[in-house]
C-alpha cells in the first residue's frame, strides 16, 4: 500500500532537502558546543547559529539577530513570552481560535492576570471592533494565532497590529501555522514578539523553535529559565543582554543546523512560490470535497484566506474511526480529534466531536489529492 502524509499541520514531512544531511554533518564532523570553547570548530558552529538567527531575520523582516531566541518549540516560546511579560493585575486579549500553547500558560496565571477571549465567527474570523471594545486600561498584550490549526482560517492581524500600536499594547503572534507559508513581515504587522516552531512549515527538525522579540518588550520581561550561558561566568546572575538573557543551557545545535538548511531552502524557493503551489493543491482539494455529499467542510470554501489545513466532519460517522480507516485501508495519514484547540472547535461548532484534519504541504502532489478525494468518497458511500 502507498502511504500519503497529510498531517503537515502536526509536523511536516518530508523535510526540506538537505536537512538530514546537515544534522548528520554537524554530529559527525563538528559536534562542539558554542560560546564555551576557544577553538575553531566551536567558532564554526557558532557561525552557523548566528547565521540561522540572520536567516530568521531575513524571512520575517526583522533587524536584530541577537533578539532571535532559540527554544525547543513554540510552546516553550509562548510560555517564556507570556510568563516573562505578564505581571499581577495585567489584562490580555486573545482570540477564540488559540491553541493550548497560548491558553494553558495563560490559565496557569489565572490567579494573577485576567484575559478576554474575543469570539470569532463560525468560519474562525475575527471582528476588529470586538477586539477594540475589549481593550481595558490595564491591557498589556494582545496574543493571537496567525491562522487556525483546526480550519486553516488566516486572521487579519495587520489591523490588530495597528490597534496595538495606537493603544501602546504589546502584540504577540503565534506563527505556527503560517511561518513558511505566508510572507510574514514583523515590522508591517507591528509585532512586538512572534513565536515560531521549526518542525512544521519551516520544514526543519523537531526540537527547535524560538521567538523574535523587540527591545521594548525585552526590557519589560523577566526570564523564565536561568543558567549557564558561557558568558559572564564570574557571576551567578543571569546576563541581561540578548540573546543570553533567554538562552540558558546548551542549545539544540543539531536542530539549528537542520533549521539553517530548511530556512535557506525556503528563502531560495520563495515563500510566494510555495504558497502558489500549495494554493493550487488546496483549490483542487476544496473543489473535490465540495462535490462529496455526506461530509461537512469546516471553515472557508475558498483558498483566499486559508492555509493548507482542511478540517472535515463526517456527520454520519465517528471522525476517529474515519481517520483510522483512512490510515488502515488507504494509507492516508491525517489527525482526528480536537487538535489541542478546544476553544477553536467550540467556535467552529465541532466540539466535542472534533474533525478529521487533512493538512497539505507544497510537497503534496495532485495525485495524492485525487487519491484522497476518491478514498473519502469510498468511505462515505460504502
Ligand atoms: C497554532 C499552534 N500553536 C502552537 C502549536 C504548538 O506547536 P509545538 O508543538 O511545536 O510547540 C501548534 C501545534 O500544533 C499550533 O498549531
Amino acid at each position: 500500500m502507498k502511504y500519503i502524509y497529510l498531517d503537515n499541520g502536526a509536523t511536516s514531512y518530508p523535510k526540506a532537502p538537505g536537512v538530514a544531511e546537515s544534522i548528520s554533518d554537524y554530529i559527525l564532523n563538528v559536534g562542539t558546543n558554542i560560546g564555551r570553547g576557544a577553538y575553531s570548530l566551536s567558532y564554526l558552529a557558532e557561525n552557523i547559529v548566528y547565521e540561522t538567527r540572520e536567516l530568521i531575520c531575513e524571512l520575517f523582516n526583522f533587524d536584530k539577530p541577537e533578539n532571535v531566541i532559540f527554544t525547543k518549540n513554540i510552546t516553550e516560546s509562548m510560555n517564556v513570552l507570556i510568563k516573562g511579560l505578564l505581571k499581577e493585575g495585567d489584562h490580555v486579549i486573545v482570540s477564540s481560535m488559540e491553541h493550548n500553547a497560548v491558553m494553558r500558560p495563560l490559565n496557569s496565571l489565572k490567579d494573577k492576570i485576567q484575559y478576554t477571549k474575543v469570539q470569532c465567527n463560525t468560519l474562525g474570523e475575527l471582528e476588529i471592533e470586538d477586539v477594540k471594545s475589549s481593550i481595558k486600561p490595564n491591557t498589556k498584550a494582545i496574543i493571537m494565532t496567525h491562522a487556525s490549526n483546526v480550519c486553516g482560517t488566516i486572521l487579519d492581524l495587520e489591523k490588530i497590529g495597528q490597534l496595538c500600536k495606537k493603544n501602546n499594547i504589546f502584540f504577540i503572534m503565534d506563527s505556527t501555522q503560517t511561518a513558511g507559508f505566508l510572507d510574514i513581515d514583523f515590522q508591517r504587522l507591528n509585532l512586538d514578539a512572534m513565536g515560531f516552531t521549526g518542525h512544521k512549515s519551516l520544514l526543519g527538525p523537531q526540537g527547535i523553535g524560538g521567538f523574535i522579540v523587540s527591545d521594548k518588550m525585552v526590557n519589560e520581561m523577566n526570564t523564565l529559565i536561568e543558567g549557564g550561558t558561557g558568558s559572564l561566568s564570574d557571576t551567578e546572575i543571569q546576563p541581561n543582554y540578548m540573546p543570553d538573557k533567554f538562552e540558558a543551557g546548551t542549545l539544540n545545535i543539531p536542530g539549528i543546523y537542520g533549521l539553517n538548511t530548511s530556512l535557506k531552502y525556503l528563502l531560495n524557493y520563495g515563500i510566494l512560490n510555495i504558497r502558489e503551489k500549495e494554493i493550487y493543491l488546496i483549490d483542487r482539494f476544496l473543489e473535490g470535497l465540495l462535490n462529496i455529499d455526506k461530509i461537512r467542510l469546516i471553515g472557508h470554501e475558498s483558498s483566499n484566506c486559508r492555509t493548507g489545513v482542511l478540517s472535515i466532519d463526517f456527520p454520519y460517522d465517528d471522525n476517529g474511526i474515519v481517520a483510522h480507516e483512512l490510515s488502515k485501508k488507504y494509507g492516508i495519514m491525517t489527525r482526528s480529534g480536537l487538535h489541542c484547540a478546544p476553544s477553536a472547535h467550540k467556535t467552529l461548532g465541532t466540539f466535542p466531536k472534533g474533525t478529521v484534519r487533512f493538512s497539505l504541504s507544497h510537497f503534496t502532489t495532485l495525485k495524492e489529492i485525487e487519491y484522497s478525494l476518491a478514498s473519502i468518497n469510498n468511505i462515505v458511500n460504502i
